[in-house]
């Protein structure tokens, strides 16, 4: 297992959040959480990536133990996350964005191919790559958020609602790119608002509520299963 979250509890000051939550991902798994509002998603992927504490309970990547460790060790240990707000430096470049993302590395060859790689998943990036990060639309940001956070050469991604506030197209146009990294060889936990898209493109899916798993299982399982078509779908 590339991850592996033993009956996790987390929350803020003495706010309980997260109750037992346990979830695994194996190397090159594409795996959805899903839940409502307020459910504990987003808690979940910032205590994954050390930004939230753990009350209780295990965080094993690559079977070492990193629950509690701060964000900057998290991400050199191979894991990025990709937040809803995406905090892109407004007043630098495209560019500077994207060196930025790069802290972790250092040689100058390794930055100049994570730079092509980022670049060949998203051209539109590199088109604008002396443009202010804050001049860019809202898919263009999207996008910058996920090139820079392959630029610490991530093993697993953690990405939270990619297709917040996007058109359908530009979502589709963020989806695909998580599509190509997936088959990259990059491992992927999403947490996604668009549930029937999230549960056609992952492979495994989790049901987030109240902060409990209530539920898990391969996707299209998880697509027909009454329950989350009631909760998700409204049918
Ligand atoms: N910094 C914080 N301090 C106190 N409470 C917080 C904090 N951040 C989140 N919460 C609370 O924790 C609960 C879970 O929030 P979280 O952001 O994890 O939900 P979510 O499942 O990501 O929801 P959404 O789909 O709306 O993004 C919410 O009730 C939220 O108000
Ligand atoms: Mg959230």
């Amino acid at each position: 297992m590339l991850l592996e979250i033993n009956n996790l509890n987390a929350g803020y000051g003495f706010l309980q959040i997260l109750r037992d939550v346990s979830l695994k991902i194996d190397k090159a798994e594409y795996v959805s959480l899903i839940g409502p509002n307020g459910a504990g998603k987003s808690t979940t992927l910032k205590t994954v990536a050390g930004i939230v504490k753990p009350m209780s309970g295990q965080i094993l990547f690559n079977g070492e133990d990193i629950g509690g460790r701060p964000g900057n060790r998290v991400t050199r240990l191979g894991i990025s996350y990709i937040s809803e707000e995406m905090n892109l430096f407004t007043n630098m470049t495209v560019l500077e964005n994207m060196m930025m993302g790069a802290y972790t590395v250092r040689e100058k060859s390794a930055k100049n191919r994570l730079l092509k790689f980022a670049y060949g998943l998203f051209p539109r990036l590199e088109e604008r790559r002396n443009q202010l990060a804050g001049t860019l639309s809202g898919g263009e940001r999207k996008m910058l958020g996920i090139g820079r956070a392959l630029m610490a050469d991530p093993k697993l991604l953690l990405v939270d609602e990619p297709s917040f506030g996007l058109a359908p197209q530009l979502t589709d146009q963020v989806f695909d790119s998580l599509n190509t990294l997936r088959k990259e060889g990059k491992t992927i936990l999403v947490v996604e608002q668009n549930v029937t898209k999230t549960l056609s493109v992952t492979d495994r899916g989790y049901v987030l509520e109240n902060g409990r798993i209530e539920l898990e299982g391969p996707s299209e399982e998880l697509a027909g299963d009454a329950h989350v078509r009631k909760v998700f779908l409204g049918v």
